[in-house]
């Protein structure tokens, strides 16, 4: 894969980092798109090491603000005339209500909304690549539990009811949505798929989610499988011939395709969620068609 460019979000820890070390052992050149600059240095370095890959780039990005998406954008855009893959890997799971300095839910904004900005204005490069561009959504199979709630979107409403896995699960049927959306709208100039990666014993549910559910997921992690495993369909998805023409699916961890729920096929509420997420961020895309 020496001649692809790819961006995976949240490179520096669990299936993101795994995902990172793999394409880096086939030679592409990585751009670590993270929040702690620090730590996805430290990640760079540490992949280098391990791949002798030396073209592993970092980006300074944090998903719940448009403002930082945009400077990554912007900052990447400057630098790369092209991007083959785009792995929307990043996520976050919260028993809290936070709401960003944007006026959203965090897990709607961190898994959903900062990621659709971040594609919309990376655009222009995966286009570039003229039909062999590849985006791929990290999404999980807890999207078969969730429903929309636009009203929900801001968090304003939930007070005290609040439930940290409504809100995961919402978000995660947001990233097969706008898979679907996303190959409908630019399906004949790049492909796009979701997956599940499996239940993957990473610290997701340890950062910030409360005592019990994060007790509860330690005590999950024995049966559950390896980020190394956990980063196999993001792999498959990004390099193999197999998938380049293949669009608009939901994969498993085992690479097979799936069909996803019922809701998250619903065309109509796809299209909703898309214009809903487009004036959502319309301030931070402005300035990208001039
Ligand atoms: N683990 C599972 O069983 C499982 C199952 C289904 C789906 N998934 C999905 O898999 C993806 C990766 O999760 P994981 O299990 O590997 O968890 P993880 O180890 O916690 O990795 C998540 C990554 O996202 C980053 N991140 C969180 N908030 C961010 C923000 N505001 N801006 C930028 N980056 C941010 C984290 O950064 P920090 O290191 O700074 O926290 C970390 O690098 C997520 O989309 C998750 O929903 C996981």
């Amino acid at each position: 894969m020496e001649d692809k460019t790819i961006l995976i979000t949240g490179a520096n820890d669990g299936i993101g980092r795994a995902t990172a070390e793999r394409l880096a052992a086939r030679g592409a050149h990585l751009v670590l798109a993270c929040r702690d600059e620090v730590k996805a240095q430290q990640t760079a370095q540490a992949i280098t090491s391990k791949t002798g890959n030396h073209r592993i780039d970092t980006l300074p990005l944090d998903l719940s603000s448009f403002r930082s998406v945009r400077a990554a954008a912007d900052e990447f855009l400057a630098e790369h005339p092209k991007l083959d893959v785009l792995i929307n890997n990043a996520g976050v799971y919260t028993d809290t209500l936070e709401i960003t300095e944007d006026g959203y839910e965090l897990q709607f904004a961190v898994n959903h909304l900062g990621h659709f900005l971040l594609t919309m204005l990376l655009l222009p490069a995966l286009r570039c690549c003229r039909n062999c561009s590849r985006v791929i959504n990290v999404s999980s199979a807890l999207h078969f539990k969730g429903g929309l709630d636009f009203s929900s979107f801001d968090g304003k409403a939930a007070g005290k009811s609040y439930s940290g896995t409504k809100a995961y699960a919402q978000s995660k049927l947001s990233n097969v949505l706008f898979t679907m959306e996303l190959d409908r709208r630019f399906g004949q100039e790049l492909t796009t798929n979701c997956l599940h990666p499996g239940l993957v014993g990473t610290r997701l549910a340890n950062k910030k989610a409360g005592a019990l559910t994060s007790t509860v997921w330690s005590m999950y992690k024995p049966f559950a499988i390896k980020p190394n495993k956990g980063a196999d369909t993001s792999v498959y998805l990004a390099a193999s011939p197999e998938v380049k023409d293949v669009s608009g699916r939901y994969f498993d961890e085992n690479q097979c395709l799936q069909k996803p729920s019922s809701i998250a096929r619903n065309e109509q509420l796809a299209r909703r969620l898309w214009e809903y997420s487009e004036q959502a961020v319309a301030d931070f895309l402005k300035g990208e068609e001039e």
